[in-house]
């Protein structure tokens, strides 16, 4: 073999580390959310009124439902509170493995929906702020549409060229200098959130993490424009073939190293709170928002996930 054509098979053979192309290393669909992630009965650090209950309470009361290719992760629609209740009953699923770079992809066909909810799908570091968190569907009180963010210690802000198909509430990702909201990106597709995410059976959701900074997509179930290796949850992805993401958060002045670190994956549904409960009467929901959560249980029957499957590529 030639020296030059040896250099050319090596740069073939490396090609794709350097590309856009990652390699699945995690599944989770159905039962592989009980053993790959765990029920966390914590408090609410945003103030919910929630109670997350442990695994074994979530599946005896058929809260997290696990078969076959279908994960329910849902409130309790049934009990009317008391104001001495810790809140109404929920879960919270966190990944047991940790993520530095790499792109995670949703298959979900149901999301909570209603006022007083705040759901949620994301990822951060334990040592909150200082290894960062990115949150990737979020809204509250069936806002219109999906709002990816990010939230780090100083120093982090979106600078340089955004190429996005959404539009930015913030720039600023420094929980300290913005009150916890970090730097916001809501998305303009109309199916990313909510009663209309729903109504379409939900959709794709992707999320790119590298040192040029993050990315996230949104495809709703029916897009014609649904990548392949998306839709199929395929062994590699190449995220260069996404087109442009809804939200666009370049590492330009934002490094990302001393931003953000091992992330856990966390699925969870908590009610009022910091955002949702803030906001409630100015969504439209009527009333108080924890009087409205205590007394309305039927109110929350479809305050449910229906996730297919997630699967996580570096
Ligand atoms: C649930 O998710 C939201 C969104 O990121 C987060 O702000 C909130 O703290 C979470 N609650 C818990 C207890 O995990
Ligand atoms: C638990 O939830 C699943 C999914 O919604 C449903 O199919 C099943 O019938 C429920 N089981 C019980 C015992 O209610």
């Amino acid at each position: 073999m030639s020296a030059t054509r040896a250099l050319l098979t090596l740069a073939c053979l490396v090609a794709p580390a350097l590309g856009a192309t990652y390699a699945q290393t995690d599944s989770y669909q159905g039962s592989d959310f009980l053993s790959g992630f765990t029920h966390e009965a914590i408090a609410d650090p945003t103030h919910g009124r929630v109670n997350y209950v442990d695994q074994a309470t979530a599946v005896a009361q058929n809260l997290t439902y696990a078969s076959g290719d279908t994960l329910i992760l849902r409130a309790d629609d049934t009990t009317v509170l008391s104001a001495s209740d810790p809140g109404r009953s929920s879960v919270r699923l966190q990944s047991n493995n940790v993520y530095s770079n790499h792109v995670t992809v949703w298959n979900i066909r149901h999301m909570p929906q209603g006022c007083g909810t705040w759901p949620a799908v994301w990822e951060y570091g334990q040592d909150w702020p200082n290894q960062g968190e990115i949150d990737i569907l979020e809204g509250v009180n069936d806002h219109a549409t999906d709002q990816a963010t990010l939230h780090t210690t100083s120093g982090c802000t979106v600078g340089g060229t955004r190429t996005m198909t959404g539009t930015s509430v913030g720039d600023n990702c420094d929980v300290n200098a913005t009150g916890n909201s970090g730097c916001g990106v809501t998305s303009n597709d109309a199916s990313s959130y909510g009663p209309a995410f729903n109504a379409a059976g939900g959709g794709f959701y992707a999320m790119e993490r590298s040192d040029a900074g993050v990315k996230v997509w949104f495809w709703s179930r029916n897009s014609g424009a649904i990548p392949s290796d998306v839709l199929g949850g395929a062994t590699s992805v190449d995220t260069d073939n996404w087109g442009t993401p809804f939200a666009d958060f370049p590492s330009a002045s934002c490094d990302m190293a001393s931003h953000f670190g091992p992330h856990n994956i966390v699925i969870n549904l908590t009610f009022c709170g910091d955002w949702a409960g803030a906001v409630f009467a100015a969504d439209g929901c009527p009333g108080d928002c924890t009087t409205y959560v205590d007394e309305n249980p039927s109110a929350f029957t479809n305050a449910y996930f229906d996730v297919a499957w997630l699967k996580v590529y570096q």
